[in-house]
């Protein structure tokens, strides 16, 4: 089946090397056709070119469908390099908490934040979780984002978190969306255990039993992930843990450098880990060290925004050459699913420009989940994931905030908005 997409006044390709970007020009320097035209055949690009070229080439060709796209502009469908969408209830009250001078710490100090949430989850079924999974998932590829990652973690005990991780599958199985599912086995410690009874835990029980659902086909996480932080899982257990988990074949892809400075980048670097998250304290130590290991920094503007941490130093890590992406972060704290408020955010306090923050968004983001081979930019054979906007200039999709200017949203080909 063909489709076409015609008179299109700006093609953001993003890239045409398939490599995700590192440096500061490079991101700068997005690959752009003007008066373009795509043709889709099932659910892959399968050509692009001058409009007119398109349209001789293709003459004889017959297209199931063709959208006159009256020269607007065309990005590739937006990734969202980071979430925690499987849970149930909200912390609308830690909001609350939050705006009267509590912090983050604070609050998980006080049993309330992950562990509120966790609690939640032990409460609730497979059904309900993947209801409102869904309805979230639903919200995120509406606002334009075709590929997500999706975390557990809010199971912390062995059955809740595979619970977690079937209603994530189960996602993958039925949703239009793309997902890409990470095990977060250490998320938080629970009362009466300390990191090291939950290392041990994890390593030797818990891993050989996901291995043993994974093989059986009933999960299918790729990544594992651990909130490395001061007072939570601290260098030491983050490294055995993102080990036992290589050790089954999951890549590391953590939080690091959130609330405190503890170098986990140098660590994650020398593990080969694929990225890390969050990263307001970076040290520059952990700057070359994601630069020297080609490690993806996930950036999260919604977190940091929210709970008043200080910016990231973004601009030195693009200056270094660090590939750098963004993700919502969507979970209880931050109930943000929308990476076009991401960039916008990413623009305004992280000072990145409009192309650095698409870059981040797309291909880089890409990257950082191991899909940059089939999604994140406009190339011949990746996924037909196409955002339309109703805009001659692809920035309005940074520009405007609480409005969106996707006309049309393309999903492995198909128009699904
Ligand atoms: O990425 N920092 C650790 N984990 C999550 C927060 C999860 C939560 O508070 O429920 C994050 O921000
Ligand atoms: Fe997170």
């Amino acid at each position: 089946m063909y489709t076409l997409l015609y008179n299109i006044g700006e093609i953001v390709q993003i890239s045409i090397s398939k490599e995700p970007f590192k440096t500061q020009s490079l991101m700068r320097d997005l690959h752009i056709l003007n008066n373009g035209a795509i043709v889709i055949k099932d659910s892959e690009i399968f050509d692009i070119g001058f409009n007119d070229e398109i349209q001789t080439k293709y003459a004889n060709t017959v297209f199931s469908y063709k959208f006159d796209v009256k020269g607007n502009s065309v990005v590739p469908g937006l990734v969202d390099a980071h979430t925690h969408p499987v849970f149930a209830g909200d912390r609308v009250h830690e909001f609350a908490m939050k705006l009267d001078g509590k912090t983050y710490m604070d609050i998980h100090k006080a049993g309330g934040g992950i562990m509120y949430s966790v609690n939640c989850v032990k409460n609730a079924n497979e059904s309900t979780l993947y209801e409102s999974l869904n309805q979230r998932l639903n919200k995120f590829l509406k606002s334009g984002t075709t590929l997500v990652e999706c975390k557990s973690g809010y199971g912390i005990d062995t059955e809740n978190e595979i619970k977690m991780m079937k209603v994530i599958k189960r996602a993958q199985d039925h949703m239009k969306i793309s997902i890409v599912s990470t095990y977060l086995p250490a998320h938080t410690i629970p009362p009466g255990m300390t990191e090291n009874e939950m290392a041990n835990l994890i390593c030797d029980e818990e891993i050989p039993i996901v291995k043993k659902m994974i093989e059986q086909g009933e999960i299918n996480p790729e990544q594992i992930d651990v909130f490395c932080e001061k007072n939570i899982y601290e260098l030491e257990s983050t490294e055995r843990i993102l080990r036992a988990g290589k050790s089954i074949g999951l890549e590391g892809n953590f939080h690091g450098e959130e609330l405190n400075c503890l170098n986990s980048c140098v660590m994650g670097g020398n593990l080969g880990v694929r990225s890390i998250s969050h990263l307001e304290y970076t040290s520059d130590e952990d700057i070359a060290a994601m630069r020297d290991s080609k490690v993806c920094a996930v950036l999260l503007p919604s977190t940091q925004y929210i709970l008043h941490l200080p910016i990231p130093p973004v601009r030195k890590m693009i200056d270094e050459g660090v590939i750098v992406a963004l993700g919502s972060d969507f979970n209880p704290n931050a109930w943000c699913y929308d990476m076009k408020f991401i960039m916008n955010l990413a623009c305004v306090n992280y000072r990145m420009n409009m192309p650095e923050a698409l870059v981040a968004a797309t291909l880089n983001a890409a990257a950082s989940i191991g899909r940059s081979h089939l999604y994140g930019s406009i190339e011949i054979g990746k996924k037909a994931d196409l955002l339309v906007l109703n805009c001659a200039n692809w920035e309005h999709i940074i520009y405007e905030i609480c409005d969106s200017p996707i006309s049309l949203i393309f999903k492995h080909g198909e128009l699904v908005h």
